[in-house]
């Protein structure tokens, strides 16, 4: 067979790449396909469906709704499920090294063609849903999409759908005939109209200004009919239509616009998600601008349960490559930065470009900088993500001109190569995969930096001038001593190094636009955890530990202080063991492991033991009145809500959209079927002042959402 011939030829190929390792990394359980909790080891390519390939003119959409010549951008295209599957078939995907793919959203959309302004507008990118429980039927049927994911599995490849319970389609609150009127589909059945909502499954509140989070979440994402997750027929509805989705075998979801969701309404959904029976990573989009911080965004990628994209990261890459407006010093201080930021760095999905972003690629431009940013990402912490056609160098400026067809599956681009180099390094050298970061090099042309796991190491040195070469001295690495060569070959002007006993680089120039990646690959001889996925569960969740060394018999895994072992620890090998949770307080702990031969591991920090499953409430409080600048929190008896400690109390609570000043109210993540015991308390930063009285008491619903309201106790 074709496709599997050409896998073969990508494997022996990184087998030669690696010097030292004891077993082929690939056979390991940590690498494989199956591994849905942790795509540290993976390169993701997202794929804009409508726009990749059309593997069967039968479904396209007809008239006013398509564009046969692909000219007019806010048409339909024809790419579908069977085009992808096509791509995978012919050894393109494959060939590339790419093991996961991100597909537009599957779910069925509206099929009305908006006029805005004079031009015709269409639910290609399929971001206007109207039923989450079908497919859109210009990108297949169910069978299609099965084989999609069957083809994808027996090539070694994951999917990745997009997923926006945000909300459904172009909607106007004063004229219900406008397109579709948002309406919400139960599988066929009609659950309500944005017009007509007698159920409350909408927010009302007009549309977002963007000024705060609290009116970004519920307020009307342009004009699109914004979904009111504290309703329980849409919580219940979001379940089952991800369920459908993870039964036909999705490997992961992207979120879409998780900075306009509730928070708490997100982690009890993803912690449904991973206490159910396909549970699989998920990551959010939380747009970043060019140098934005955002500490509700570090909040949510270390306290939500789902990780996110990083634009941090995708920013500062196009500034330091693209714009060239910041240095190499700059994306160094960027790296180190979200390093300390994010507790989940190993997670953060890295690009360089996306359907919301120019391309990264410039017309009539040098490719370097792409080549670059791309080398820079494939070598780096997180998970790479790579935008259809980057390999190609396709241009577009904005939205649509950036989400153009697909222009050639042409195999020998440098960046195609580039990507089949350094791809199959995630898989076989855990450095790559799960390594620190550390600057070895740095001015404001040039990068060298170094990733290191247990006695793997791979040293990247990118020089972005593409006039200027460098002479590298002084240059110290973990490499042992010998001589390495460029693993592309010199594919970017590259060239080898020698490495002295003590860890000193020869002195080396390093070429105009030069890149070049050197690596070492060893067994590791004792347990070294890499990474833990999910990070956040209930007592009885299996989560997975990937690493090196563990041996093959099993040994023990401790959540804090508290041992697991017998018939807790599910599965044991050299490179993962899968371990139940077990019932530990709740909260923040480390994960750790000990040997059959009792030695022992580091430990994972920031493992979040939830309570139980989780449910999500609407906590109110009326007449908090308070002095500007001081914000109201809630706090209470469980881990969810802070365990009485002020520092992990929920909030500030909102007081402008849903309800006004001086109620207060947030949605959060709670246990289900609790007696909860609650306080609020007005803070101003330095003085905290908590309710009088006696606690609140509220039980939690065992299922579906609630609402509690109380008022302030002086
Ligand atoms: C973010 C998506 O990436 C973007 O393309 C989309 O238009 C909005 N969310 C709304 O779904
Ligand atoms: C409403 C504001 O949102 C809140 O922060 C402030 O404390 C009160 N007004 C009192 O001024
Ligand atoms: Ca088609
Ligand atoms: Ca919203």
């Amino acid at each position: 067979m074709k496709t599997y011939s050409k896998l073969l030829t990508t494997l022996s190929l990184s087998m030669s790449m690696v010097l030292g390792a004891a077993l082929p990394a690939w056979a390991s359980p940590d690498t494989s396909v199956n591994n849905k909790l942790d795509y540290s080891t993976d390169v993701v390519y997202q794929i804009v469906t409508d726009r990749f390939a059309d593997g069967n003119s039968s479904n396209n959409p007809t008239g006013s709704a398509f564009s046969s010549d692909h000219s007019n951008l806010k048409l339909y295209f024809g790419g579908d499920w069977q085009g992808i599957i096509n791509k995978i078939n012919d050894g393109y995907l494959t060939g590339m090294g790419v093991t996961a793919l991100w597909i537009s959203q599957p779910v069925e959309n509206i099929t009305s063609v908006i006029n805005y302004s004079g031009l015709n507008n269409t639910a290609y990118h399929g971001y206007w849903p109207r039923d989450f429980k079908k497919t859109n039927a210009a990108f297949g049927s169910f069978t299609d999409f099965q084989n999609l994911i069957s083809t994808a599995h027996a090539n070694n490849i994951k999917v990745i759908i997009d997923f926006a319970p945000n909300h459904t389609s172009p909607a106007s609150s004063t004229n219900a005939s406008f397109a579709e009127n948002g309406k919400l589909y139960n599988n066929g059945t009609l659950l309500g109209a944005y017009g007509s909502d007698s159920a409350g499954l909408f927010h009302h509140n007009g549309g977002t200004d963007f000024s705060t989070i609290e009116d970004g979440i519920y307020r009307n994402l342009f004009d699109l009919a914004d979904i009111n997750q504290n309703n329980s027929t849409i919580d219940s509805y979001f379940k089952e239509a991800i369920d459908l989705w993870l039964g036909l075998g999705i490997d992961g979801i992207r979120f879409d616009a998780v900075k306009h969701m509730p928070f708490g309404w997100q982690k009890s959904y993803v912690s449904s998600i991973y206490s159910g029976s396909h549970p699989v990573f998920t990551f959010g989009e939380w747009f970043l601008g060019p140098d934005e911080t955002s500490t509700d965004n570090v909040n949510f990628a270390n306290n939500s349960g789902m990780n996110l994209l990083d634009f941090a990261y995708a920013q500062e890459v196009r500034e330091v490559f693209k714009d060239k407006s910041e240095t190499m010093n700059d994306l160094n201080s960027v790296l180190a930065s979200t390093a300390s930021s994010y507790d989940y760095i190993n997670n953060m999905v890295t690009f360089i470009d996306n359907h919301d972003m120019d391309r990264f690629s410039v017309a009539g431009s040098s490719t370097r900088p792409t080549e670059q940013a791309l080398a820079l990402t494939l070598t780096s912490r997180g998970v790479p993500a790579i935008y259809y056609g980057t390999e190609q160098y396709m241009t577009g400026v904005g939205d649509p001109n950036n989400r153009a067809m697909m222009t050639g599956f042409n195999t020998n681009t440098t960046a195609y190569k580039l990507i089949k180099a350094l791809a199959p390094l995630r898989k076989s050298n855990p450095a790559i995969a799960y390594g620190t970061t550390k600057q070895c090099w740095v001015n404001d042309d040039v990068f060298i930096y170094e990733r290191k796991f247990g006695k793997s190491v791979a040293l990247v040195a990118i020089n972005r001038n593409t006039s200027t070469p460098y002479p590298i001295s002084n240059l110290l690495t973990s490499l042992p001593a010998g001589t390495y060569s460029d693993v592309l070959g010199g594919l970017l002007n590259g060239n080898s190094i020698t490495v002295g006993s003590t860890g000193s680089v020869t002195n080396f120039t390093l070429s105009a636009g030069g890149t070049a990646v050197w690596q070492y690959g060893a067994a590791e001889t004792s347990p070294t955890i890499a990474n833990v996925g999910p990070t956040m569960g209930k007592p009885g969740n299996t989560v997975t530990i990937d690493g090196r060394g563990f041996g093959s018999t099993a040994g023990t895994v401790y959540f804090g202080t508290t041992a697991v072992t017998g018939s807790n620890i599910v599965s044991w090998e050299d490179s993962q063991i899968k371990v139940k949770i077990p019932s530990v307080s709740a909260g923040k702990t480390n994960v750790s492991v000990a040997t059959a031969s009792s030695t022992k591991s580091n430990a994972f920090s920031n493992f979040n033991v939830l309570t139980a499953d989780q449910v999500t409430v609407r906590f109110k409080v009326n007449n908090a009145t308070t002095a500007l600048g001081t914000k109201v929190y809630l706090a209470g008896n469980v881990a969810e809500l802070g365990a009485w400690n002020v520092s992990g109390a929920i909030g500030p609570m909102y007081n402008v959209v849903e309800a006004s000043y001086p109620t207060w109210y947030f949605d959060v993540s709670v246990p289900a079927g609790t007696a909860l015991q609650f306080k609020f308390v007005k803070s101003n930063g330095t003085t905290v002042n908590w309710e009088g009285g006696s606690n609140h008491t509220y039980t939690t619903p065992t299922s579906g959402v609630g609402t509690v309201t109380v008022d302030w106790q002086n």
